[in-house]
C-alpha cells in the first residue's frame, strides 16, 4: 500500500520524507489556499518545491472545467516534473481529458469521485489513479469505505489497472480499514500516519526495557 500525504504545507510533507515511508503527495487547490500560495507563478513553484522534497508521484490539481483548458493547464503542469500527476475532476470535460492524458503516457489523477459509477468512468478513461473522498461521504452518514470496497471489486472483475487511491482520509482507523479491504494507496493528513505509531503498551514496554536495563547496568558495575 502506498502512503501519500494530503497537504502543501512544506514542513509537514519533509517530516513524512524523512520517516522512509512516505509514496508521494496529493495537493488540491484548497490545500495550496490554506498555505497561502496564489497566483499562477507561485502556485508553480510550489509544486517545484514539494517534487523536490519528495521521489514520488506529487498530484496538481487543474483549475479549468472545460477540456481544451484542462488540457493546456495539465500539459503545463506535466512538464514542471517527471513526478506530477495531473489531477483531472470527474465531470465530463474531465473524462475526455483523462483519455488525451492516457493515450500521451501522462499520468494522472481522477478526482472528486463519489460513486462505483464514476470509479467506472474513470478506469475506462484511462485514469492513474481514482479518489474516491471517503471522509467527506462519512461526513453525510454515507459509508465511505464501502465505496472502496465496492470499487476494489468492480477494478478487479476487469483488471483495470487505474489504482485506488483512497483520498479525504481523516484518521488512522480510515487508514487501516483501507489496507484491509485492498485500496492500492492512501492520501491523509500527517495525524493519519504517524498515529499509526502509537501504542502504550509500546511505551511501557519500552520505558521497563530501558529501566532494566540501566538497574542491571548500575548493578554490574
Ligand atoms: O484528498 C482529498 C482531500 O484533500 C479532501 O480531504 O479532508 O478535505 O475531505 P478533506
Amino acid at each position: 500500500m502506498k502512503f501519500f500525504i494530503d497537504t502543501a504545507n512544506l514542513d509537514q510533507i519533509r517530516e513524512a520524507q524523512d520517516l522512509g515511508i512516505l509514496d508521494g503527495v496529493t495537493t488540491n487547490p484548497s490545500l495550496m489556499a490554506k498555505e497561502g500560495i496564489t497566483g499562477e507563478q507561485n502556485v508553480i513553484n510550489h509544486y517545484k518545491a514539494i517534487c523536490e522534497i519528495v521521489d514520488g508521484d506529487v498530484s496538481a490539481e487543474v483549475i479549468a472545467t472545460d477540456y481544451e483548458g484542462m488540457i493546456a493547464e495539465g500539459m503545463k503542469l506535466a512538464d514542471l516534473h517527471e513526478n506530477i500527476v495531473v489531477k483531472i475532476p470527474m465531470i465530463k470535460d474531465g473524462i475526455k481529458a483523462l483519455k488525451y492524458f492516457s493515450d500521451k503516457g501522462i499520468k494522472t489523477n481522477c478526482t472528486l469521485v463519489f460513486s462505483a459509477g464514476q470509479a467506472l468512468l474513470a478506469a475506462k478513461a484511462g485514469a492513474t489513479y481514482v479518489s474516491p473522498f471517503i471522509g467527506r461521504l462519512d461526513d453525510i452518514s454515507t459509508n465511505g469505505l464501502q465505496l472502496i470496497e465496492q470499487i476494489r471489486l468492480i477494478y478487479d472483475n476487469y483488471a483495470f489497472e487505474t489504482e485506488i487511491l483512497a483520498a479525504s482520509v481523516r484518521h488512522t482507523m480510515h487508514v487501516i480499514e483501507c489496507a484491509e479491504i485492498g485500496a492500492d494507496v492512501m492520501t491523509g493528513p500527517l495525524s493519519a500516519i504517524t498515529g499509526l505509531l502509537k501504542h502504550p503498551l509500546t511505551d511501557s514496554g519500552l520505558a521497563q526495557f530501558l529501566a532494566d536495563h540501566a538497574k542491571s547496568a548500575a548493578a554490574n558495575k
